[in-house]
């Protein structure tokens, strides 16, 4: 095994490297980011709060060790995601917060420990506190002008939100007008949230009408705010409750208890276990009193907020990042249970990551029945030693993806054996892989499917990549329509487009007679079918969908092979690393090794080939243009730079040399015609010794090219 097989993901913090920690501050970066749009705008997340939360703390963490490699696009700069387009943006007079998190007894220590060293306050000034329930539903801010509802809007990033006034008026608990003595202008921000008996009603109408089924109460609430037609909204039984304020034109109170009593007596809902807390001690016992509560009090939260009491400490406070320091969120522990590992499953995804999935005996574990549970990925099942017949503790956290924490030994049966992670794809048979990462020489933790082409769990989504506009550009063959033609068994591999007429035409279910379907639409379709039967290779070895090869890799490829069956001889002889056609291949300027390899790969895999040429039997790629056809002296050859130039850069030599007719290689094989090396050159000019290969010097190149 390779050591630990961690990849670069799960390196401590304190044992990344400068580089490193650059990457890895891009990939969470982009991580975050995906997350908070699935979370935000598509109400969908895939990962628990719990690993999103360590996303987060790990991207801090390194930013903390490496301030200067902080990104412009930084996670910690940015709460939530942008607003979805379809409704109009408010921009919040006050910007919505989000909450810094205390996972245990000393983190609330710490936390009155920061504001008691940040106010200057001796120890033993009492610092009071609120405490009140964390509710697990969505913020949302609402204005009044003189009493009256103006604005209503989601947070959004925090800075600018989704005008949903129209929906928000729709909530019972949410008055149009003010009652009493109300500033001229005041911001009232609470918590949108569904009650789990609601939550089971409106999924049951849901599933009768053969609607969406909503995974939990809090994605149920963020749907239905998010509905374009306010009656939809109007019939979902959403609930609020205030606990804070944005924009307000006169203070009623000095105390955030006192505010939030005041906000009550103009007619909203305050959460009742709300307390007033003198010391650490209080807050603590505040919490195990929530805590208590939880399972009876009919709707999700998922901790106790804890906010300074005296509203001029908070001012003075103030608030770092995203976060208010006068305020912390105390998560409550994720619930845990134990139960029979039946068996592990392997899931493909629709790029071809094979998914280990924990099938359990069915078990509660607050609230909801558990059934499925994730390993993560093979190195998690081989480090819990998790095995089939198991006895298992799982944990759900924040209501996404429940997880399997550990084993309970002391129940394994006795002829138990460890599990075999499959190396070949359960859904198609194809051999599947793990990456090898280039800098740390790791194994990628996913293994994947190489049977791009055939493999059911991905079919799909690469015959859509494969009529895509860059790829084979079928007119009337959009995404739309593959899903229909994949799901009648009209097309099920890319060859299938092509036979599509002719079946058609032998075939009793003729096309035409397809609902929405007319006569002319099938002729059109057909006709645009048969004008790609003849294709640019560089688009024909993009729509192949090779993992990490997009357009511009596609190019260089085509331009280097010059032809499909020079491309599919050299990429089948390339499997072999010690071959010159892995050395070419990998010496082609922008293609790495995890490219060259997953390219490999590819052509590795018999089904791959079948589907392939079936493929060929329908179209003709189309020769590309060779840069050789220029007549210069170089032209045609492969020739390598090494060692350092004087008289120009490496890249104006690259282009030089290309222009002229030459390709350019970063490695010398018996191939290679021409060494350009200059001062400092090593092993390169040494290989072309060996193999006997021409060297020249800068200079003699200048000559050469004139
Ligand atoms: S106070 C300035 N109080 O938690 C602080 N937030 O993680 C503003 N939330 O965006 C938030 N219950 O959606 C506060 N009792 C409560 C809350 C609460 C739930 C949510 C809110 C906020 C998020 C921060």
């Amino acid at each position: 095994m390779v050591d630990g097989a961690a990849s670069l993901a799960e390196k401590p913090v304190d044992a990344l490297s400068e580089a490193e920690a650059a990457d890895e501050l891009g990939r969470l970066a982009d991580e975050i980011a995906a997350h908070d749009r699935r979370y935000y705008q598509e109400d969908a997340p895939t990962v628990s709060d719990a690993e999103y939360d360590a996303l987060r703390l790990r991207n801090a963490a390194i930013e903390e060790r490496f301030p200067y490699l902080k990104r412009a696009d930084s996670p910690s700069e940015r709460i939530g995601a942008a607003p979805l387009e379809a409704f109009g943006e408010v921009r919040h007079a006050v910007p919505m917060l989000s909450l810094g998190n205390a996972f245990n007894d000393d983190d609330v220590v710490d936390f009155l420990a920061r504001v008691r060293r940040y106010l200057g306050l001796s120890a033993d000034t009492a610092i009071i506190c609120t405490a009140e329930p964390k509710i697990d539903g969505l913020s949302a801010t609402l204005r009044y002008e003189n009493g009256v509802l103006t604005v209503g809007a989601t947070r959004g990033d925090g800075t600018v939100g989704e005008n949903i006034t129209a929906n928000l008026k729709t909530i019972a608990e949410i008055p149009d007008r003010l009652q009493g003595d109300v500033p001229g202008i005041v911001e009232i921000r609470g918590e949108v949230y569904m009650t789990h008996a609601d939550f089971q009603a409106l999924n049951a109408r849901q599933e009768a009408e053969g609607k969406q089924i909503y995974v939990n109460p809090r994605n149920t609430a963020a749907g239905s705010l998010r509905q374009l037609d306010a009656s939809v909204t109007a019939s979902r039984p959403l609930k609020f409750f205030a606990y804070a304020w944005g924009e307000i034109s006169m203070l009623p109170a000095d105390t955030q208890s006192g505010m939030v009593e005041t906000i009550a007596s103009w007619g909203f809902k305050i959460n009742p276990l709300m307390r007033v807390c003198r010391s650490a001690d209080e807050m603590l016992r505040a919490y195990s009193a929530i805590e208590m509560e939880r399972s009876s009090l009919g709707y999700d939260i998922d901790g106790v907020v804890y906010k300074v009491d005296r509203l001029d400490w908070q001012q003075r406070l103030g608030q770092v990042s995203r976060a208010p320091r006068w305020a912390v969120a105390h998560k409550f522990p994720a619930e845990k249970a134990v139960t029979l590992l039946k068996d592990i499953e392997i899931q493909v995804g629709r790029t071809g990551a094979l998914t280990p999935v924990a099938k359990l005996e069915p078990v509660t574990v607050g609230g909801v029945s558990v059934s499925n549970a994730t390993l993560h990925n093979e190195d998690e099942i081989a480090r819990k030693d998790v095995r089939a017949g198991d006895t298992v503790v799982i944990q759900r956290a924040g209501d996404v993806i429940p997880q399997v924490l550990e084993v309970v030994l002391e129940k394994r049966p006795e002829d138990s054996k460890p599990f075999k992670f499959p190396t070949v794809c359960p859904a198609c048979g194809s051999h599947a892989v793990r990456e090898i990462h280039p800098k740390t020489g790791r194994e990628d933790v996913v293994r994947r499917c190489t049977g791009s082409l055939i493999c059911p769990a991905q079919a799909v989504e690469k015959l859509k990549h494969f009529v895509s506009r860059n790829a084979f550009d079928i007119e009337g063959l959009g995404s739309k329509q593959v899903e229909a033609f994949y799901a009648e068994g009209r097309i099920m591999s890319p060859a299938d487009i092509f036979t599509l007429q002719a079946r058609d035409a032998r075939s009793l279910k003729k096309l035409k007679d397809k609902e929405g379907f007319g006569e002319t639409s099938v002729k059109n379709l057909f006709a645009s079918i048969d004008a790609r039967r003849s294709i640019a290779l560089h688009r024909l070895i993009y729509a192949l969908g090779i993992r990490h090869v997009g357009e511009t890799t596609a190019r260089l490829l085509a331009r280097s092979y010059g032809s499909f069956q020079a491309f599919r001889a050299a990429m089948i002889a390339a499997s072999d690393h010690e071959s010159d056609a892995w050395a070419e291949l990998t010496g082609i300027d922008g293609v790495g090794e995890v490219v060259a390899e997953a390219i490999v790969e590819f052509f590795k895999e018999a089904h791959n080939l079948t589907a392939l040429d079936a493929l060929l039997q329908q179209v003709m790629p189309e020769e590309a243009e060779r840069p050789a056809r220029i007549s210069s002296p170089v032209a045609g050859k492969t020739v390598v730079f090494t060692g350092s130039l004087e008289k120009m850069s490496r890249q104006e030599a690259k282009e030089m040399a290309e222009r002229m007719g030459a390709k350019v290689s970063g490695s010398v094989s018996k191939k290679t015609d021409l060494v350009v090396a200059g001062p400092g050159a090593g092993s390169k000019l040494k290989k072309a010794e060996e193999f006997g290969v021409e060297v020249i010097d800068e200079d003699g190149w200048l000559e050469l090219v004139g």
